[in-house]
């Protein structure tokens, strides 16, 4: 069986929900406490066993590519002030994988995304990673749980967590038999449904493992849900050739795409964070107190 070795990062979109913040820098590029998002998910893909990440770009992103460049003058000046600490992290990312960058001169959708990386990813399966969501799971990382069912069966692999009806609509909600715990031989998909038509709880989660299959698939599909080329969409047309499964990923999942789930996020980090920890815990406690006085 083929490894998988590479991974599609899309980061392309306009990130319109963290406007001004997201006007001249890439949403990707927050931070949570002091890292940005889009480290996060290098890292975890890293931690699963990528060893190329191939972003799918787009103007006004070149923050992304820097990030994980060298970057000399810095270097020399932390060398320089005796900061070899800091040194060493910076110099970490740029030596966490290899990197593609690929341009999507139009946002048509996640599935036309993907479609973009489609030669730089070549006939070999491939990880997909959508920078919303993080997923922290120390000793299992969240996509390497969807690696080690591609090895087993071979096949593409969706990610999925079960999320309360009334939330169906914000994501790509999967129906399938159970197979074994948590999962699923997947028979139907489709684009953030209403709660009325959604026809289970289980919401696709931005980890993806995709045979190459699926680009013959993207070429098929036509525009769907917003006018976009949908991922959810093509998958579909995939079944129709091979089977398809989907994984609930175990850990702790926080969706960064939106102000309070990033609010969140920086919360929580902070709290499990050595350096932050102490502090975080004793700004909440007082931050209650005073609102009960209130
Ligand atoms: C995309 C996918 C959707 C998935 C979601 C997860 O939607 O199209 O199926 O559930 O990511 O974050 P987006 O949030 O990009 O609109």
């Amino acid at each position: 069986m083929q490894k998988v070795r590479k991974a599609v990062i899309p980061v392309a979109g306009f990130g319109t929900r963290f406007l001004p913040a997201s006007k001249a820098t890439p949403k990707e590029m927050m931070p949570i406490v002091d890292k940005p998002i889009i480290q996060y998910i290098v890292e975890e893909a890293v931690a699963s066993g990528i060893e190329t990440i191939i972003f799918v770009t787009g103007r006004h992103k070149r923050a992304i590519e820097d990030h994980f460049d060298y970057a000399p003058d810095l270097e020399h000046t932390l060398e320089k002030s005796g900061k070899l600490d800091l040194l060493e992290v910076i110099k970490n990312v740029s030596n966490l994988a290899n990197f593609i960058y690929v341009r999507q001169k139009e946002q048509l959708g996640l599935g036309h995304a993907i479609l973009t990386a489609e030669h730089a990813v070549g006939n070999e399966p491939f990880a997909v990673l959508l920078g919303d969501e993080l997923i922290i799971n120390e000793e299992n990382p969240g996509l390497k749980q969807l690696i080690d069912i591609y090895y087993k069966f071979g096949k593409s692999v969706i990610g999925t967590t079960e999320v309360p009806k009334e939330e169906t609509s914000k994501y790509g909600i999967v129906d399938g038999k159970l197979i074994e715990d948590g999962l699923r031989l997947v028979n139907y998909m489709v684009e953030k449904p209403s709660p009325e038509e959604a026809p289970s709880n289980s919401a696709i989660t931005g980890r993806y493992v995709l045979t190459p299959n699926i680009f013959e698939a993207l070429k098929r599909t036509p525009f769907g849900k917003g006018g976009e080329l949908q991922l959810t969409d093509a998958l579909m047309i995939l079944r129709e050739k091979e089977v398809i499964y989907s994984k609930n990923i175990e850990g702790i999942r926080h969706d960064t795409g939106n102000k309070l789930g990033y609010i969140k996020a920086i919360v929580d980090f902070a709290l499990e964070r050595e350096d932050t920890k102490e502090f975080m815990k004793n700004l909440i406690l007082e931050k209650a107190k005073a609102l009960n006085e209130k």
